[in-house]
């Protein structure tokens, strides 16, 4: 037997033993992967006996072909089987399709997150695949950028601490490996336009940019995906500073860098620092990209420059390595442990996704608590009204099998899934439902309102749901007007002017404009992009099924120029508004209903004067003063009052979700450690100046109680 096919010697060793034996051809065979969708005919086929490190976007039984051509190579190195598996295996028709990442980061539960995890890398393993491309770590502050809605928000230290759970989900089981993207400051492209430009400094990448992934290497990470874009003019995939600097030195990253979707290429064709691929090549394997994701041609290139003798081999050495360390760690050598197919959507899967997807939804308004709706019976007609009530491709969102590895239009999904009229339907199953589309999304035709209103007159309440579609977020698909589109305004004042109770539910990809909804609505739902279960779980909460906890991790400007929004904006001295229109935001970082609610009382520290290398407690009173049991989402914030440079007025560096029955206190604590007073200085150093500050504990980024702490 060969040596590295010793399980019993460490990982280290089992590389170092295989590295020795390889050829530079079969080197750069594992620094490259390529798409099963792209290849075909004889070209397929000579990768294929090439033995290729790594494939991705293949389903079922064509895994296993590949993995027996493998075998049939000189040294036998299985291939690692990537797939964005964003929220659940989606791809698949039938898998458990989760809420996307930013409906669940509206949980703020980090061991649901970890369970959405876990349960996905049980059904991506069952098609023998080894990888997810996922989580997204990039922060979405630029509403108009196409793909927010694959974010955790817009909080660096929130996304930080999702990514962790999610991360550790996908790894738990050691099924397959995560992929943290988009390495970096890929979500901050000027003027939001997607795989753009992006002008940050030093400091701010080191401040937001970079925590988020140094939590994820910090949590084990396998893998990393270099961004499309560059910083400040110089790409990502071109960019050794970043890449081997700052991630594999700095944060010590022992997984390996994957290139995004034929980045080397682009090098040359989109952003032009280079005239030829195998100048490409040479640049991203120097920079420090371990795996090309496709084309195949850079293979071609790599064996030329290494036959060559232009590129230096300890680069080629560094990135095999990494490979093979991930492969040896994942099993793939010994034979990984076989999942049955039978895990698919089952039960247990649906249970977790039921209850994340329950406290993904955000309840915005309730005005004289209309909500839940109560004595519904055979006597009662609910109108449940609007382009998104009735179709599920818009429930799911992006990358699914709907919209991915290219749009179809008719699928027919093989699990069983809810929009909110089957939801509603089940729910009020002794009410007369009346469904109207009301209008389309895209389509400004006012031809359909009528009807609607029509149904809505013979309803005793009125749900209007609304929102965007698959054509409006996305790759390639940034939008600079975030108006709700189509008819769908005048649809809402149609319904407005019957004078029904009116509720409206938001199916969207990210934040749009609602103020009108959030002023003439008696109650609103953001639902985001809720998978399977969202449009039942957005009945069960309107019947009072479950008592809704979830909050926003993105603010919503009132108008789509009032932008940025975010909620750790600095204050700006010349009022920080624009003149035409109200200053703030129709909704705030943080925000979100329950049908408890909640009182904070006595904030205290463990210690009011601390020195620097302290750590102190955080407690708070919470007294749920109603008579339903809730959760409450308990965030806290700092704020340095007086810093050597400016600082946002606070900051989140902390959040509790608990339970607390109706009518008790519960008293919460929280940790702060001394690097949570810290931050980035001018010279780019992590500092802690002395100073005061402010610690605020509340219920969002607008209410809080406030304490003081001296740093001495
Ligand atoms: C996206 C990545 C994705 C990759 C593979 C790219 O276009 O930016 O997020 O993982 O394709 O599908």
């Amino acid at each position: 037997m060969r040596e590295y096919m010793n399980k019993n010697l460490p990982v280290e060793e089992r590389v170092e033993s295989l590295l020795s034996l390889m050829t530079a051809e079969e080197k750069i065979a594992q620094m490259t992967q390529i798409s099963y969708n792209a290849v075909s005919g004889e070209e397929y086929e000579r990768f294929l006996n090439l033995g290729i490190g790594s494939f991705l976007h293949v389903l079922g039984e064509d895994t296993q072909k590949i993995r027996e051509a493998a075998q049939k190579t000189r040294l036998k190195i299985p291939p690692i089987f990537g797939i964005d598996a964003i929220h659940g295996h989606c791809l698949l028709n039938g898998a458990t399709i989760f809420p996307s990442q930013l409906a669940v980061s509206c949980s703020f539960n980090t061991e649901l997150i970890r369970e959405m995890g876990r349960v996905t890398a049980r059904e991506v393993a069952t098609d023998g695949l080894d990888w997810t491309f996922s989580p997204v770590l990039c922060i979405a502050r630029d509403l108009r950028w196409g793909r927010v809605d694959e974010t955790f928000g817009e909080d660096s230290y929130l996304i930080g601490e999702l990514g962790a759970a999610i991360i550790d989900g996908y790894q738990c089981d050691n099924l397959i490996v995560a992929c943290a993207k988009h390495y970096l400051g890929y979500g901050e492209a000027t003027g939001g336009r997607d795989a753009y430009d992006t002008e940050v400094t030093e400091r701010k990448i080191r401040e937001l940019f970079l925590p988020p992934f140094k939590r994820a290497c910090d949590a084990g990470c396998g893998t990393v995906m270099t961004a499309y874009g560059s910083i400040d003019s110089v790409p990502l995939t071109a960019n050794a500073d970043i890449l081997r600097g700052l991630l594999k030195e700095e944060c010590g990253f022992g997984g390996f860098v994957v290139t995004d979707w034929e980045n080397v290429r682009a090098l040359m064709t989109n952003q032009m620092v280079v005239s030829s691929i195998k100048d490409a090549a040479k640049t991203a394997g120097e920079a420090g990209n371990d795996m090309s994701m496709h084309p195949p041609k850079v293979y071609a290139c790599m064996v030329e420059l290494a036959n060559e003798g232009k590129i230096d081999m300890k680069y080629i050495d560094d990135a095999v390595r990494r490979i093979l360390r991930v492969k040896f760690k994942l099993g793939l050598f010994d034979g990984k442990a076989e999942i049955p197919r039978s895990v698919i959507a089952c039960e247990e899967h649906r249970r977790v996704n039921m209850e994340i997807t329950r406290e993904s939804l955000v309840l915005l308004e309730n005005k004289n608590n209309i909500l839940p709706l109560k004595n519904f019976g055979d006597s009662k007609t609910i109108a449940v009204i609007g382009p998104n009530a009735d179709d599920i491709r818009a429930q799911y969102g992006d990358w699914t099998y709907f919209s991915h590895p290219e749009p179809k239009e008719n699928v027919i999904p093989e699990n069983d899934y809810y929009t909110v009229l089957r939801g509603i339907k089940t729910v009020f199953k002794d009410s007369n439902i009346l469904y109207n589309e009301g209008c389309d999304i895209m389509d400004s035709s006012r031809e359909s309102i009528a009807e609607a209103v029509e149904a809505a007159e013979k309803s005793d309440v009125i749900i209007a749901v609304v929102g965007d579609c698959l054509k409006q977020y996305g790759e390639f698909r940034d939008r600079a007007d975030l108006e709700l589109s189509g008819a769908q305004f005048d649809l809402l004042k149609a319904l407005k002017a019957t004078g029904k109770p009116f509720i409206g539910v938001l199916i969207n990809g990210k934040p749009l404009c609602i103020e009108w909804l959030k002023s003439n609505c008696d109650a609103l739902i953001e639902a985001f992009n809720g998978g399977d279960l969202g449009g039942l779980a957005v009945a069960e909460l309107i019947a009072g099924r479950f008592n809704p906890s979830g909050k926003l991790t993105l603010s919503f400007p009132c108008c789509s120029s009032q932008m940025p929004c975010y909620y750790n904006l600095y204050e700006g001295w010349h009022g920080g508004r624009y003149m035409d229109v109200e200053p703030g935001n129709v909704y705030d970082f943080g925000y979100g209903l329950s049908y408890s609610s909640f009182e904070y009382d006595n904030l205290r520290l463990s210690k009011n004067v601390v020195s620097r290398d302290e750590e102190i407690t955080v407690s708070v009173d919470i007294t749920n003063n109603s008579g339903i049991d809730g959760k409450e989402i308990v965030e806290l914030y700092i704020n340095d009052v007086v810093s050597s440079i400016m600082t946002p007025v606070k900051q989140l560096r902390g959040f509790e979700k608990v339970m607390i029955k109706a009518g008790d206190t519960k008293t919460v604590t929280m940790k702060i450690k001394p690097e949570d007073l810290s931050f980035i200085n001018k010279n780019c150093e992590r500092t802690i100046e002395s100073c005061e500050f402010e610690i605020k504990v509340g219920t969002s980024s607008k209410e809080y109680l406030t304490a003081k702490l001296t740093v001495e």
